[in-house]
């Protein structure tokens, strides 16, 4: 009995992978290497004394997916497997449905004639768009997310909705704040691949001297300090989420389809000065700065109540924002002691 976990050598797909293993599931791989490298299953293997079984193949290539179901007996899916750059989902539209969208319906085309059940699906806050108060409960309304990233995301949990009903499985929507942090043994992260998208990756590169300056998007936001607040959430405890959902799908006798939604936070927003000075603190380090205009599409604010996934799960988000940072000056410093090349 294995978990197939899509995009599982990704950031939080590694990190979940770690979990899974030390949990003692049985965990196989599909991984196109679109935006990770290799090394990161062998330092999976490092780190648990396990190796889980990796076929790198794009998921799109329904025969190959067959290929897997028939040599395993999977009894459920993790499907971190998407592109996710915001801006360039913009510029791409076609890509990132056919991207993100083939490849869930592919493994659900799976899931759907072999009878398989428990499915975990990586949704994302932005399904909330800018929502009217705080903190966000998975009551908050939806909004058209602005982006077409955000749009794939909401149209997965529709599709997933509709598959649960429709032949009755257990599914879960998991939607992450933002992510950050690196595995405590320094050998798992957020790989440099590109210009980061995300404020701490860009953060980690700008004190490593890689990037000048940090550019800050807008310091004129109603916030205490002007800058735009988010919910951080370490990739630890998120990965820990994820073996707490799964239990759950797996412990449920239900006949009945089951689609869980679970918001991922801390419950507690920073502003984005906020993230800068606590990393230079936790790290006795300089991240030089500019302000710049808003950037279109940002939001002012978001945080999650994640009270749910506590009540339900008995998960809830342990590690400081001062502690995730400083896992990733370390992944940093790992990084440069692999000559990791850092695409600028
Ligand atoms: N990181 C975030 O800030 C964040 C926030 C909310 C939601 N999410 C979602 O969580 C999931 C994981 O995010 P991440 O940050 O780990 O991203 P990531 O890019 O590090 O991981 C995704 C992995 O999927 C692989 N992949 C992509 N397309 C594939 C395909 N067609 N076939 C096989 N493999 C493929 C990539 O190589 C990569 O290793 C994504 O679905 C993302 O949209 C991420």
């Amino acid at each position: 009995m294995a978990i197939l976990v899509t995009g599982g050598l990704g950031y939080i797909g590694s990190h979940t992978v770690v979990e899974l293993l030390n949990n003692n599931f049985e965990v196989v791989i599909v991984d196109d290497l679109s935006n990770t490298e290799r090394f990161i299953l062998k330092n999976i293997e490092e780190i648990t004394g396990k190796r889980p079984v990796f076929y790198p193949f794009d998921l799109k290539r329904r025969e190959l997916l067959t290929q897997v179901f028939d040599a395993h007996h999977i009894e459920g899916c993790i499907n971190f497997a998407a592109s996710k750059a915001v801006g360039e989902s913009q510029l791409k539209p076609i890509d990132y449905y056919e991207n993100n969208l083939f490849s869930l319906i592919n493994i659900l085309q799976e899931f759907k004639e072999r009878g398989i059940s428990n499915f975990i699906f990586s949704s994302s806050c932005t399904v909330y768009g800018q929502a009217d108060k705080m903190p966000i409960d998975e009551n908050t309304p939806l909004k058209m997310p602005e982006s077409v990233y955000g749009k794939t995301k909401q149209m997965g949990e529709e599709i997933l909705s509709d598959f649960a009903k429709a032949y009755q499985r257990k599914v879960s929507l998991l939607r992450y704040f933002n992510p950050i942090g690196a595995h405590p043994s320094a050998k798992l992260g957020e790989l440099p691949i590109g210009i980061p998208n995300n404020l701490v990756p860009y953060v980690m590169q700008t004190a490593a001297g890689v990037r000048e300056k940090l550019n800050i998007w807008g310091n004129d936001y109603p916030t205490e300090d002007g800058t735009a607040v988010r919910d951080y959430i370490y990739v630890v405890d998120l990965a820990k989420a994820h073996v707490a959902a799964l239990q759950k799908l797996m412990q449920s006798t239900s006949e009945e389809a089951l689609i869980d939604i679970y918001n991922l936070g801390t419950g507690k927003g920073s502003s984005v000065m906020e993230v800068v000075k606590a990393f230079e603190l936790a790290n006795i380090v300089e991240v030089p700065y500019q302000i710049c205009d808003r950037r279109e599409g940002d939001i002012t604010i978001a945080y999650a109540n994640a009270d749910k996934a506590e009540r339900e799960l008995g998960w809830k988000s342990e590690t400081s924002l001062e502690e995730a940072l400083k896992t990733v000056w370390e992944w940093q410093k790992y990084l440069e002691t692999r000559n990791t090349e850092i695409k600028l």
